[in-house]
């Protein structure tokens, strides 16, 4: 009897102590939306559909819609945000709610994947967990795996994707569009610059002289001569077709500026200058959702399947909610992008660019160019990575050239100049991953912020340090003052005597000499890998024989060949259009020939 009383005892104080320590970490966990909800009486079917077993697809359409229909949609948000930066309007257009807020698990702001601005989410930490590099190894389709048909997928929703995507669709093909992120537009969302054509209406308005010609000599010149000269043709014989196309669709690419290495005024961007690649994915993006294509985030494709002929039949995909599914299809278009955010990518093509930070989107891991390799396709140029010698520390953002152009210096942790700055991007990036920590502080003072309405951009986004004087300046980033007001001091007689004795700098606009003085921690980083899939003039993608695979093209950064050894600034979103399009007819006229 003692005893049973004594079990008893001991398994009631078990209990106690498991209920306690699940009760604990319970406690512990923050709460997450789901919960936070539940607490002001919200259940279940407030996000979810009604009297349903809760489903889940892979756009998260139905929570959205819930979202909107009780907070309103972003524009009616960002109107609230007591913030500088405000998450709910940005140059990322509209996107889901749930980019950022989870149902359960907790919240992360997507922006602070690419920035580092002070602001916090509720029931969230703070930034995004990056992407896994590596796509996942499949051996063996499972058996009765859930099976779809269409006519073309296309893989990746930058502007190459929806360009082909429409167009494949204009021509009467059945798209599936999908895209491995929580939102769509790629690298070419962030592109600022402008895209390069020439012989348009837009140059002639401005009295601009242009030929496809001397575009074809800029682009070959650019590349080293490494480019594939066929492919060069195209993209300097359609790119006037390319913007007029754009122009059809809604865009406005009225404005004509200057980049690196064009002889003439070709690269084209909205009225007032403003950022291209924002601009023509969100009216792609409109033309898409218009036209009804079937586009999918979320959904990462992990492998081309081909027939025994080698042939290409479709994709598998892996959606966020659907899991493993297959899509059988007639043709794939492969729009995926480069890989400049993957560092172990970078670091065996590169081994010296090891390491390095990129301005890159976390997505452009070389997916694609693993899929297209895997599925026979031909890789070239891959060693040829193109890097930017400042892009901010602790961010993936790029600091413009033309801080430096207008006078800023670069100094290392000792306080002193270690480079002419305005030489090549490579030689300058180089010398900075000479100086300690691989990192340098790119100076400036009141005059050369004044003079360069972009610099306010890097105060708003929280990249720069400030200080009421040099010695302030140094001691805020922890370098010898002393030796920082001599580097500055010298600096300055050496711009009043037009010659730099130190680094041969040829052009010193301004003189530091204006307090506030300011600092930006800068490194090299990755900007646009121009090696990949082999394609030929019709974007067929090409096999290790030099045959073009049935069934299969490509179109983009994905691609090698258009830029051989150095792509010129404004070129690739004039290929991801110019290619995109391409794809999408021949791919078109495949499906269409299978019928
Ligand atoms: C900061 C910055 C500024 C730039 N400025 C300019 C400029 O001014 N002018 C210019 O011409 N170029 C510029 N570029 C380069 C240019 O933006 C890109 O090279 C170009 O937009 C690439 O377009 P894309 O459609 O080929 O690829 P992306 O736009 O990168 O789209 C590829 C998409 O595929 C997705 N994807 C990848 N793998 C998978 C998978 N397995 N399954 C599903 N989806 C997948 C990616 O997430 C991505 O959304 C700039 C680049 C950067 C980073
Ligand atoms: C505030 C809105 C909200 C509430 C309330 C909510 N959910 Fe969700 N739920 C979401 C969102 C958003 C997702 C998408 C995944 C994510 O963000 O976590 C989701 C996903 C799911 C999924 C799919 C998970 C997967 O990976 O496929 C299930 C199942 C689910 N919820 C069940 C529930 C149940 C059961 C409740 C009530 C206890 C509930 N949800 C309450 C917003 C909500
Ligand atoms: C049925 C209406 C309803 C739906 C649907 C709904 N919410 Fe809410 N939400 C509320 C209410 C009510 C509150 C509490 C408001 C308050 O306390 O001020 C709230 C609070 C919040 C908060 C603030 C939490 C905090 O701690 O401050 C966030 C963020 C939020 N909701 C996001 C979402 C998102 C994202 C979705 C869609 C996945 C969603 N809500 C769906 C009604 C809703
Ligand atoms: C890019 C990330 C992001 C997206 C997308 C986003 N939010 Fe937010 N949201 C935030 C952050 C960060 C905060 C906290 C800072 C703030 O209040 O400005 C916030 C705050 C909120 C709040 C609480 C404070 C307030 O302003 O009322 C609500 C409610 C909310 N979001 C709803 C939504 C809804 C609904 C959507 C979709 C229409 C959405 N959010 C899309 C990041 C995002
Ligand atoms: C994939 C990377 C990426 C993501 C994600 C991203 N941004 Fe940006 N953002 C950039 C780049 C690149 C620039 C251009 C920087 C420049 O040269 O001015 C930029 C510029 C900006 C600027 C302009 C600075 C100014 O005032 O002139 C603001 C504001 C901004 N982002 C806010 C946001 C917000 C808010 C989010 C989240 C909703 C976000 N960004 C998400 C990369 C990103």
């Amino acid at each position: 009897m003692k005893g049973r009383v004594l079990v008893f005892l001991m398994v009631l104080c078990l209990l106690f102590v498991s209920f306690a320590v699940s009760y604990g970490q319970q406690a512990s966990k923050d709460p997450v939306l789901a919960d936070v909800h539940k607490a002001k009486g919200l259940q279940c079917a407030s996000c979810h559909e009604k009297g349903k077993k809760v489903k889940v697809d892979d756009n998260e359409a139905i929570p959205n819609k819930q979202c909107v229909v009780c907070h309103g949609n972003l524009s009616t948000l960002s109107k609230k945000s007591k913030h500088e930066i405000n998450p709910h309007k940005s140059h990322l257009g509209d996107i889901n709610c749930t980019t950022c807020h989870h149902g359960h698990k907790p919240s992360t702001t997507y922006c602070l994947s690419c920035h580092n601005f002070d602001i916090k989410i509720p029931a969230g930490t703070v930034s995004a967990p990056l992407p896994s590099i590596k796509l996942p190894e499949i051996k063996e389709i499972p058996k009765g795996i859930k099976t779809e048909k269409t006519d073309i997928v296309v893989v990746g929703s930058g502007a190459a994707g929806l360009s082909a995507a429409i167009t494949a669709h204009d021509k009467g093909a059945k798209v599936i569009l999908l895209e491995k992120m929580p939102i769509t537009g790629g690298n070419s969302q962030l592109a600022a610059g402008g895209m390069n054509a020439a012989g348009t209406k837009f140059q002639k308005e401005k009295g601009i002289n242009d030929s496809p010609d001397i575009m074809y000599e800029d682009t070959m010149k650019g590349g080293k001569g490494q480019n594939d000269p066929a492919l060069v043709r195209i993209l300097a014989d359609h790119s006037a077709k390319s913007v007029e196309w754009l122009t059809e669709l809604g865009a406005d690419l009225s404005d004509v500026g200057r980049l690196g290495g064009s002889s003439v005024n070709r690269s084209h961007r909205p009225k007032g200058g403003a950022a291209v690649g924002a601009h023509i994915t969100q009216v792609l993006k409109e033309n898409a959702t218009k036209r009804n294509i079937d586009i999918r985030i979320n959904s990462r494709v992990v492998k081309i399947l081909e027939d025994k002929k080698g042939n290409i039949t479709g994709v598998l995909v892996e959606g966020k909610h659907s899991g493993l599914y297959r899509i059988n299809s007639k043709a794939v278009i492969l729009t995926a992008g480069g890989f400049s955010a993957n560092p172990e990518m970078v670091a065996y093509y590169q081994p010296a660019y090891k390491g390095m930070t990129t301005s890159n989107q976390p997505g452009a891991t070389g997916d694609g160019m693993q899929l297209g390799e895997k599925a026979g396709g031909q890789l070239v140029d891959m060693k040829e990575i193109q890097i930017h010698p400042t892009v901010a520390v602790g961010s993936r953002i790029l600091i413009t050239e033309a801080v430096r152009g207008n006078g800023a210096i670069l100094v290392n942790r000792e306080g002193k100049r270690f480079v002419n700055e305005i030489t090549t991007r490579d030689a300058c990036s180089a010398a900075i991953l000479k100086q300690t920590g691989k990192t340098a502080f790119l100076v400036f003072d009141e005059g050369i912020r004044k003079s360069l309405k972009q610099i306010e951009g890097y105060f708003h986004l929280n990249l720069v340090v400030e200080g009421n004087s040099i010695k302030d300046l140094a001691d805020k980033l922890k370098i010898p003052s002393d030796v920082l007001e001599d580097t500055i001091s010298t600096y300055n007689k050496a711009v009043e005597a037009k010659n730099d004795a130190e680094f041969k700098r040829p052009d010193m606009p301004r003189a530091l000499k204006t307090a506030k003085f300011y600092a930006i921690e800068v490194m090299p980083g990755i900007h646009y890998t121009m090696g990949g899939i082999k394609i030929d003039t019709e974007t067929k993608v090409i096999n290790k024989d030099g045959k073009p695979i049935k069934g299969f093209y490509a179109a983009g950064e994905v691609t090698g060949g258009v830029h051989g050894a150095n792509r010129l600034g404004g070129n690739s979103i004039s290929e991801t259009i110019t290619f995109g399009r391409i794809a999408g007819q021949k791919a078109a006229e495949f499906v269409r020939s299978k019928r």
